[in-house]
């Protein structure tokens, strides 16, 4: 029991030092993805849903490309440090919407990544075009520093 006593101590001053030194992958800010699309996300809420906006570098269609709202939610918000998320990109210049699911990392260089797979599902006039409605992708996002960092 008494020799158990400094081996614990140890034990948890080595686990505190390495909860201390995880950095924490945090989705609100300014995001910039391979495509050169941007996006910001606003603060989380205590439940991990955030609202955010979206400005495609990319379209689909011939409209006139316009920012965009966002919605969606982050999971286990506190507790762990490279969180899963899913979000929605509800298109004000088409009648499309995609949904993204990722997840947010820091990489060996300690910088945040957002590893993401998206569906778009565009619209079609009849069910016989269904097959070819949704696309399916992935984009890789990195933090959009601002001037004053
Ligand atoms: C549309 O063309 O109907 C809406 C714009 C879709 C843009 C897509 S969403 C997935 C991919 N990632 C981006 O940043 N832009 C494209």
């Amino acid at each position: 029991m008494v020799q158990a006593t400094p081996f614990l101590l140890v034990l948890s001053l080595a686990l505190m030092a390495h909860g201390l030194s995880e950095r924490k992958c945090m989705l609100s800010g300014r995001w910039i993805n391979d495509l050169g699309s941007n996006m910001t996300i606003g603060d989380l809420n205590r439940k991990g849903e955030f609202a955010g906006s979206y400005h495609t570098a990319v379209t689909a269609t011939n409209n006139e490309i316009q920012v965009s709202p966002l919605q969606g939610s982050q999971h286990r918000t506190i507790q762990k440090s490279q969180p899963t998320f899913g979000f929605t990109v509800n298109w004000k210049f088409s009648d499309s919407i995609t949904v993204f699911t990722g997840q947010c990392f820091v990489d060996d260089d300690g910088k945040e990544v957002l590893k993401t797979m998206w569906l778009l599902r565009s619209r079609v006039d009849n069910i016989k075009d269904d097959w070819k409605a949704t696309r399916v992708g992935i984009n890789i996002f990195t933090r959009l520093h601002s001037q004053k960092e």
